[in-house]
């Protein structure tokens, strides 16, 4: 079933300066990455899916609805997006309220409102800031803290811009283990990162979007070995496909345990 669908869509800020051009694209349940250099439109693109920004042509359906006929308001409750750049979305003082706001503006009473924060705020290790002001904290924890206020909204479609953003090895093992858990809950999660490693273990598909098109879109596997269509769009595989290839496999390998797991198997033969 199809959560979003995307039909001939094409976006510009500017008359004459086209962002997105004739975009049609469909998507269900499941982990997707967003791929692309800078200024490719992959915000503009998620923005449009959240209702934030309006097609210029073509239509975006979300769970059936056209974004032209409803509001990002009343969408909110279907679609939740973690931006690009924290400060872009926190403005509470206090950690708990910043969290607390996106469910309770949607619908949940107060104390599920608060149940699904201390969850959430708990999923993203985060719980001993619970009383803390945000602007106190680090880049990297303001962006749990609005990776946090999303889940906290429970919302079928979740769209994380850029989540590893100033994460380390440790921030981002606990984003792959939310985005599993909540495409395990059967949820779309649409992730946009620059992050090719994070991109072959978290998501089963890949689109790649050059000069607001559609460059390719398949599973993981196929997309990362078009090692050639992906340098036109200024891309490279994640660093294992890389070297496997280098070292003149055929096949794309998406992890090193993948890689060892295939080594260990053509030994025992
Ligand atoms: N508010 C705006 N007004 C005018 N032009 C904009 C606006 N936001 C983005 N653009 C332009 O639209 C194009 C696509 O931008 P967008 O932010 O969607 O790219 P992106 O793929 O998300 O890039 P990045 O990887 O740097 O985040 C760029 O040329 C950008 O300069
Ligand atoms: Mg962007």
């Amino acid at each position: 079933m199809n959560l979003i669908e995307v039909k001939n869509l094409s976006f510009s800020y500017i008359k004459e300066e086209i962002v997105l051009k004739n975009v049609s694209i469909n998507f269900g349940v499941g982990s997707i990455a967003i791929i692309g250099q800078n200024g490719s439109g992959k915000t503009t693109f998620v923005k449009l899916l959240k209702g934030l920004l309006k097609p210029t042509e073509g239509d975006i359906f979300i769970n059936g609805k056209n974004t032209k006929d409803t509001t990002a308001a009343k969408l909110a409750r279907e679609i939740g997006m973690v931006f690009q750049n924290p400060n872009d979305q926190i403005f509470k003082n206090r950690v708990i309220d910043e969290v607390m706001f996106g469910p309770v503006n949607t619908g949940q009473n107060l104390q599920e409102a608060q149940e699904n924060s201390l969850k959430a705020l708990e999923m993203v290790d985060m719980l001993d800031k619970e009383n803390e002001n945000p602007y106190d904290l680090s880049l990297s924890e303001r962006k749990l803290i609005t990776i946090a206020s999303i889940l906290a909204m429970n919302t079928g479609i979740v769209i994380f811009d850029e989540p590893t953003i100033a994460q380390d090895y440790h921030g981002k093992n606990r984003l792959k283990k939310i985005i599993e858990e909540l495409v395990s809950s059967g949820k779309l999660v649409i992730t946009i990162t620059h992050d090719m490693d994070f991109v072959a273990e978290t998501s089963k598909r890949v689109v790649v979007l050059n000069q607001g098109e559609v460059l390719l879109d398949g599973d993981t596997k196929y997309v990362f070995s078009k090692s050639d269509i992906l340098k036109t769009a200024y891309l490279e595989p994640p660093s294992i496909t890389q070297f496997c290839s280098m070292l003149g496999y055929g096949k794309a390998f998406l992890s090193v345990e993948e890689f060892i797991r295939y080594r260990s198997a053509k030994e025992s033969i």
